[in-house]
């Protein structure tokens, strides 16, 4: 066969191939022992003499262009196999990673720190006290004797060492009075416990006390005071009103209603049509009261106040069951991050 035929033949088998392995069975094939350029050359030794180096020259020759091929589509071949592997093992940066999911603070949590934001600013102190109770902090000290009716109300989880659970942060305000002296300004946010459950009531909820005493506190003190908290609450011009109502630690006492949030006074679902929203309890602290607890009522004079920080939390956030905030459900918790 002619060399440029064989030539020709190889070089088209080589653009053939398409891997490593079949380019070396073509690199066999023509350059191997028994291969068909070097059979070429073994038989050189049937020409004439004179013939022999033209011939050999023109078979080295292809050899040569042979082999320059090779190498070309060898290194090819090499490349594409080694980017194939890179990008086998390649890692999409391009995708969005996955962030850990963030937690939040309980809606009630929040409604909490936001109190405490507003009475700080005003300088009170943020106080705690202890959730289990006995019975002088509990009812004692804050003029509530044994015998007193106002006890049935409270729905007290006892221990059986006479010990309780706090039924209000009231407590608080006897604790403040022992440890300083007036002025005192305080707020107690905490949680308490009463034998209740319902779709308005929990066993365990939150109140927030507050207790100001100083030389000429009045009640015009307590109404701006509690006027004034509200309306920076609810970030809303809201209507107040004080009824008077009876507490056995406050004379004279009074229950804030403040105007609905939901409907702003026209009257809905929410206030039962009244248009307005029972808030909190208050009046100025009673002179037993203080003087129990070691402060002189001929000078000094004080107001208090105790509201639920759920029920705050539920009007601000417009949930309508109470049940939402203890089940909590990450689908509803979600909506306060
Ligand atoms: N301790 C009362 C309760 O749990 C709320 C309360 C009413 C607190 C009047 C006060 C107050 O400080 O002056 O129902």
């Amino acid at each position: 066969m002619d060399i440029d035929e064989i030539l020709n033949q190889a070089q088209t088998a080589v653009d053939a191939a398409v891997d490593l392995r079949s380019l070396d069975e073509i690199r066999v094939t023509y350059l191997g022992k028994k291969g068909e350029l070097t059979s070429l050359l073994k038989g050189l030794g049937r020409l004439d003499p004179e013939q022999r180096p033209k011939v050999g020259a023109l078979i080295n020759a292809a050899k040569v262009k042979f082999q320059t091929t090779l190498d070309a589509r060898k290194t090819l071949l090499e490349q594409q196999q080694l980017s194939a592997a890179i990008n086998a093992d390649a890692v999409d940066i391009t995708l969005p990673g996955r962030s850990p999911t963030l937690g939040g603070l309980h809606p009630v949590t929040q409604a909490l720190h936001r109190i405490e934001e507003i009475f700080l600013g005003a300088g009170y102190e943020v106080v705690a006290g202890p959730e289990i109770e006995n019975d002088y902090y509990n009812f004692e000290a804050l003029n509530i004797p044994s015998h007193h009716p106002a006890r049935a109300m409270h729905d007290t989880f006892y221990f059986s060492d006479g010990t309780l659970l706090r039924t209000h942060t009231s407590p608080s305000q006897v604790r403040t009075m022992e440890q300083q002296q007036p002025p005192i300004r305080v707020i107690c946010p905490g949680r308490v416990y009463r034998r209740d459950s319902d779709l308005t009531h929990s066993p365990m909820f939150h109140q927030v006390e507050g207790l100001v005493i100083d030389k000429g506190i009045s009640f015009a003190d307590l109404k701006g005071t509690v006027i004034d908290f509200l309306q920076r609450f609810f970030e809303k011009d809201l209507q107040v009103r004080f009824r008077p109502s009876y507490f056995p630690f406050t004379e004279p006492s009074a229950e804030v209603d403040v105007q609905c949030v939901h409907c702003l006074g026209d009257g809905c679902r929410v206030c039962s049509q009244t248009g307005w929203l029972e808030v909190m309890g208050c009046g100025l602290v009673h002179p037993n009261v203080l003087n129990m607890s070691g402060i002189d009522s001929e000078v000094y004079s004080g107001f208090a106040f105790g509201f639920g920080g759920d029920r705050l939390a539920m009007m601000l956030y417009e949930v309508d069951d109470l049940r939402l905030f203890f089940e909590n459900d990450v689908r509803f918790l979600q909506q306060f991050n």
